[in-house]
């Protein structure tokens, strides 16, 4: 029997630098058995050079060869030529099926396999391991401390110096989930004074675990089994807004995170908030939640507040994120795939909550609504 080849492929969506195994997740993976083709150049803007994965008993090939010879793709994004991968092949990635059903389709017809890990069931700890989202979202949130305190015309932390005391910035996160909560620590751990919100009751002891205040508002509140936010109502979110608008322009910086799983996310500053801060704020838009903002573009309002949309900050640091990225798909194909395919008569609740095509359908549940209600 031939051995399992899993694949790797540069790339291709704009600007993104991750790359989804490293020279080290390769080893992991020789060490369990597989062969791993990596398409020449596909660690590059990573840092991570051909040389090193060959050291770590990879072989380099083609972009054709690795299509032509994968078992299992493994990418970070979906690639825009996936059209080349051969039916009965499985890709694995963080393919956004419920942000663009479309592809699901396609894979489907065209016999793919397809595993995407942004339908983890994150609570169970067996898919911890596995948990992109939650390792993306890590880096993400810390870039966004960083790249805020360079938007900012001033410190982040009180210094005291010969000159004077310079007053520290105050830094309010909006959204306090796996990014939310790591911006707060990082700002806070450049000196800034620190205060976190989330719609989620739960969330506001994470938010004092890293230091940071608690921002109450008036507006709801909800708790929720599955540990995920929920669509508010109307009325909640128009109330919400309200208290936002007043509470924003206290900031010097605000940094939104908020999203609701397979929905759109929610407006949390909007115009009016904008308009109503000092000029010199910045606000950084990680979650879509900033009238205005646009994705990876610097603007200033007409009155002087930086408004930065920064949806895939993970990938402006490349080697944490791809990093971790490798280590949570070495331990899906290890733990999902270990022939390198899906195991006969699988009953799997990990692997049925991140399977969005096999056999020629889309077999998600959430997708199959989906395409039905479009
Ligand atoms: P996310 O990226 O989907 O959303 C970020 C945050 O935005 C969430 O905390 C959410 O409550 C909040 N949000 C949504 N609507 C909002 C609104 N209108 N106003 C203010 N905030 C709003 O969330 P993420 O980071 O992916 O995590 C989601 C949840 O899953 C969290 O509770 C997290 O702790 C939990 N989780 C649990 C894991 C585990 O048990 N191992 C692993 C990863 C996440």
């Amino acid at each position: 029997m031939s051995m399992t080849t899993v694949g790797v492929l540069r790339e291709t969506a704009g600007r993104e630098r991750r790359v989804a195994l490293t020279p080290d997740g390769v080893a992991r993976l020789r060490r369990t058995g597989f062969r791993v083709l990596v398409e020449t150049g596909a660690g590059r803007s990573a840092w991570f050079d051909d040389d090193a994965y060959a050291e770590a008993g990879a072989d380099a090939g083609s972009r054709q060869q690795v299509y032509d010879e994968s078992d299992v793709l493994l990418v970070v994004r979906p690639p825009e030529d996936v059209a080349a991968l051969a039916a009965g092949r499985v890709l694995v990635g963080l393919l956004d099926p419920l942000g663009d059903p479309a592809l699901a389709g396609r894979l489907a017809a065209q016999g793919v396999t397809a595993i995407s890990l942004d339908l983890l069931p994150r609570t169970l700890s067996r898919a911890q391991p596995m948990d992109a989202l939650t390792s993306q979202a890590n880096v993400a949130g810390y870039k966004a401390a960083l790249l805020a305190a360079e938007a900012y015309g001033g410190f982040f932390p009180m210094l005291v110096t010969a000159a004077g005391t310079s007053r520290p910035a105050q830094v309010l996160v909006l959204g306090a989930g796996v990014a939310g909560l790591q911006a707060l620590a990082t700002a806070r751990r450049l000196g800034a004074l620190v205060t976190g919100y989330d719609v989620r009751e739960a969330a506001r002891a994470d938010i004092a675990s890293t230091g940071a205040a608690v921002l109450q508002l008036d507006a709801e509140t909800q708790g929720s089994a599955d540990g995920y936010a929920r669509r508010l109502t109307d009325e909640a979110a128009a109330a919400q807004l309200t208290a936002l608008t007043r509470a924003v322009p206290r900031f010097d910086v605000v940094i939104t995170t908020a999203k609701v799983p397979g929905g759109r996310s929610p407006l949390l500053v909007p115009a009016e908030a904008l308009a109503a801060m000092r000029p010199g704020s910045v606000v950084i838009d990680l979650g879509g939640n900033v009238a205005g903002a646009v994705a990876d573009t610097r603007t200033v309002t007409d009155h002087g507040v930086t408004v930065i949309g920064a949806p895939n900050l993970a990938s402006t640091v490349p080697v944490a994120a791809s990093t971790a990225y490798a280590r949570n798909v070495v331990a899906l194909v290890s733990s999902l795939l270990p022939e390198g395919r899906l195991p006969a008569g699988r009953a799997d609740e990990v692997l049925d909550a991140v399977l969005v095509t096999h056999g020629g359908d889309v077999v998600h549940p959430r997708l199959r609504d989906h395409q039905e209600t479009r």
